[in-house]
């Protein structure tokens, strides 16, 4: 039965269409952007099949969970709300539960989950996710669970369809996997190696994109400046992109180890190219980066960020921080503290060290208590929250481009979108401007976010 699901599309709606009526799917994508863009992929193979999405997840006919490892807390909520969902199957037995993403490719997990969880109608990985349609075809039809994890890296496959979260920013994978094998992460180990689409089929997207109205592209990959494997190869992607005439171009993440000289001179000749860049340094001390197998130093990352703003003054930098790396010291961590205060970063995201089984760092000595990380983490927080609200002030009175991107949460009838540098800003605005970039006068900052009018036209 299964033969037919691999003649395609029409064979699948075929398939889709014997179980009779209009089904629902509801996708919940956890960690990071990678995760987000696959449920692109797997909101449109869904879509493609007859399927439509689902206001929550209580409507769902089938409930999709991409998992994150990146951190044992993002584990919990994974499997927590894999436990909740034993509940709903309770109330709702033919509802088609299915778990993929990043925790599925950690040795044993799938099994453990096939054992503990029988509800569970299909688990993939990151690597199958073109095999999508045929599994869930396989899982309708035979009416068993299935499970499928592929090892190794995954091929790159070209023509998937597509689904999109916005329609006026999008994001483009450039490159999947990562080899720099940092000591505390475990992401090489479930993305698989590093492996970079061509420039023509970035490009085919991206004009694709331009064409259908969209104003941004976010290019995505673990490091982007290994694409193409390395050295000039993502500065004259950019250079490419910027030329396809698309509005704004956001790219992450950037390893401060491969940062070119050509990828900061983009930030001086590209109009277009969004003036921020969220640059990792995990830590502020040359002793930590090196366990952490980072491969550059403290003054080398000092230098990178000199540079940026001898090019773009107002470019607005962010971070990724790890607190407690095994063997850190107050005095480390008294130097991140200072690099925080020197960069003057716009945000910072913090996290306090989690082991990750088969990582390098994983069992090294690592005496300092968890009350004691949890004070540092909450003076780094408290120590970038000053800056940030800093930034912010430092904006009122200037008139800033921002992509008006969705209605506010809390304020009916204002607008959220962010500035080139990506802060925040809500203003007073019309549905219609959605997707169109405005200039707002900045009368005010909170916390997180600014506030401003939309300037008259003409
Ligand atoms: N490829 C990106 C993102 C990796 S994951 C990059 O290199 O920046 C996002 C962030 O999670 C990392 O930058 C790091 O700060 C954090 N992180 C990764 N593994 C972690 C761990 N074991 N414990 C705590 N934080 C971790
Ligand atoms: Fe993890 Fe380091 Fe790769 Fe980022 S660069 S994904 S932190 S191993
Ligand atoms: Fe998590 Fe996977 Fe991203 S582990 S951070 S979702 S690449």
């Amino acid at each position: 039965m299964t033969g037919i699901c691999r003649e395609g599309p029409e064979a699948r709606r075929a398939c889709m269409a014997r179980e009779g009526r209009k089904r629902l799917y509801f996708i919940v994508a956890m960690g990071c952007q990678m995760n987000v863009r696959d449920s692109e992929t797997l909101a449109g193979m869904l879509e493609e099949m007859g399927f439509s999405r689902a206001g929550t997840r209580e409507d769902a006919d089938l409930i999709l969970y991409l998992t994150c490892c990146v951190r044992e807390n993002a584990e919990n909520k994974a499997l927590g709300n894999v436990i909740w969902l034993k509940e709903l199957k309770k109330i709702k037995p033919d509802l088609v539960i299915c778990v993929g993403g990043c925790m599925m490719q950690v040795q044993g997990v799938a099994e453990s989950l096939i054992a503990r969880y029988p509800f569970i109608a299909l688990i993939f990985g990151t690597h199958n996710l073109h095999r999508f349609p045929e599994l869930l075809c396989r899982v309708l039809e035979e009416k068993r669970p299935v499970a499928e994890i592929l090892d190794g890296d995954g091929d790159i496959v070209e023509g998937l369809p597509v689904k999109r979260g916005s329609a006026h920013s999008a994001f483009v994978n450039v490159m999947y996997g990562c080899d720099n094998f940092c000591s505390y992460c475990i992401v090489p180990y479930v993305r698989g190696r590093e492996r970079s689409r061509s420039p023509e089929e970035i490009l085919r997207e991206v004009r694709g994109l331009v064409e259908g109205g969209t104003q941004e592209v976010v290019l995505l990959g673990q490091n982007v400046n290994s694409y193409g494997g390395g050295g000039n190869a993502f500065a004259a992607l950019l250079r490419s992109v910027h030329e396809t005439g698309i509005r704004r171009i956001r790219f992450m993440t950037s390893h401060p180890k491969d940062l070119s000289a050509e990828l900061i001179a983009c930030y001086g000749d590209l109009p277009n190219l969004a003036g921020h860049l969220h640059l990792p340094v995990q830590a502020g001390s040359d002793r930590v980066l090196a366990a952490m197998n980072r491969r550059y130093t403290r003054e080398h990352y000092l230098k990178l960020v000199e540079k940026l703003r001898g090019v773009r003054p107002d470019v607005g930098l962010t971070t990724d921080i790890i607190v407690g790396f095994p063997g850190e010291t107050r005095q480390d961590f008294r130097e991140t503290l200072s690099l925080v205060r020197e960069v003057g970063y716009d945000a910072a995201f913090t996290f306090i060290y989690s082991p990750r089984a088969g990582t390098g760092a994983y069992g090294l000595p690592d005496p300092v208590s968890m009350e004691e990380k949890t004070e540092w983490i909450e003076e780094l927080i408290a120590l970038q929250r000053e800056i940030t609200g800093r930034v912010l002030k430092a904006q009122i009175g200037s008139c800033q481009e921002v992509l008006a991107d969705a209605p506010s949460a809390r304020d009916p009838g204002w607008l959220g979108g962010k500035t080139g540098r990506g802060l925040m800003v809500n203003f007073p605005g019309a549905p219609d401007m959605i997707g169109r970039f405005v200039q707002v006068d900045i009368g005010s900052a909170g916390r997180n976010t600014l506030r401003g009018k939309v300037r008259e036209e003409g």
